[in-house]
């Protein structure tokens, strides 16, 4: 039997995401959204072009969150996104609200599944998701490293003029501008890059990774990233649904790993079949340890807010 992943939210991101899986034949794919007709109309077309893609996979969309019951899946990308001049962290009290009922939505018909969630500001929205699901961590999985190390990997190629296949990054921390890329854990056939750029040039590509969502929303003016985003929740459905463990840096609920006790971070972590079956820990320096701290802090003061506002919601 197939296996079956929904997606909430049928905008850009969404829409985007389900095409990558469905272009790989990952799952039975429902996609499910409130704007009436957009997920039909949207899963329709892409069911019409499996027999282009060759796989025969069902796609459904939908304004009923029934048609996602018993998901081994549900990716939330539910939300609104920057407009130029935001920073993530601006999306909090909007998404926060919609990501509340969706997760209750879909706990309720879905109570075994993995959640990947997509939504910004990305940290706070997992650890809101965590709470509300009352899921174990493992079942609760923030999706920011593998787009934000793509984006390294894809700088890095470019500048040393390889192909990306042979480049491997390794970001660290919240899904914001305090995220720490690790240079000397990033390489080149397993070259470190410290050894093939100077540290101005891989200073910039630190600082071009920092930025590289708002690089984008400044390009769209009315959105943010959606191709890469896509792509990078599909190579972790993947690993999670053929249970092959591979290392990829994902937001994950720490309970003391790295210092860190109930925040949502960005750490490199083993998916598979249970979810994240490992938090993989390094030893980090002191400046990396500096600018870690310095992201959690702000990771934390936005799940302060979660919680308040988790705790109103439940007391009205
Ligand atoms: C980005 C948004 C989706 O990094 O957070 O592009």
């Amino acid at each position: 039997m197939h296996k079956k992943i929904t997606i909430v939210g049928s905008g850009n991101v969404g829409a985007t995401t389900a095409h990558w899986m469905a272009a790989k034949g990952l799952a039975d794919i429902v996609l499910l959204d409130v704007i009436e007709g957009v997920p039909e109309g949207k899963g329709l077309d892409l069911l019409e072009a499996m027999p282009i893609a060759g796989k025969d996979i069902e796609i459904k969309g939908t304004e009923n969150y029934a048609d996602s019951a018993n998901s081994d899946i549900v990716v939330i990308t539910a939300g609104v996104a920057r407009k130029p001049g935001m920073s993530r962290d601006d999306l909090l009290n909007i998404n926060l609200k919609i990501m509340r009922d969706v997760t209750a939505e879909v706990v309720k018909h879905s109570p075994k599944c993995i959640l990947i969630i997509v939504s910004n500001p990305l940290d706070a929205m997992a650890y809101a998701a965590y709470k509300v699901s009352g899921f174990p961590r493992h079942r609760v999985i923030g999706m920011a490293g593998v787009l934000d190390t793509a984006r390294f990997r894809a700088f890095i190629a470019q500048e040393l003029k390889v192909s990306v296949s042979d480049v491997t990054a390794f970001v660290l921390g919240g899904h914001g501008d305090t995220m720490v890329p690790l240079p000397r854990y990033s390489s080149v056939g397993g070259i470190p890059i410290t050894e093939m750029l100077g540290g101005e040039t891989i200073a910039r590509l630190v600082e071009r990774t920092r930025g590289g969502g708002g690089e984008i929303v400044k390009y769209l003016k009315t959105g943010s990233a959606f191709y890469a985003p896509g792509a990078a929740v599909t190579e972790m459905v993947e690993s999670i649904l053929e249970g092959r463990n591979r290392i990829l840096p994902c937001a994950a609920y720490l309970e003391g790993e790295y210092g860190i006790h109930g925040l949502f971070m960005g750490v490199p972590c083993k998916l598979g079949e249970r979810g994240i079956e490992q938090v993989l820990e390094i030893k980090l320096t002191e400046q990396e340890r500096a600018e870690f701290d310095k992201s959690a802090n702000a990771v934390k003061a936005l799940a302060a807010e979660v919680e308040a506002n988790l705790a109103r919601a439940a007391a009205s």
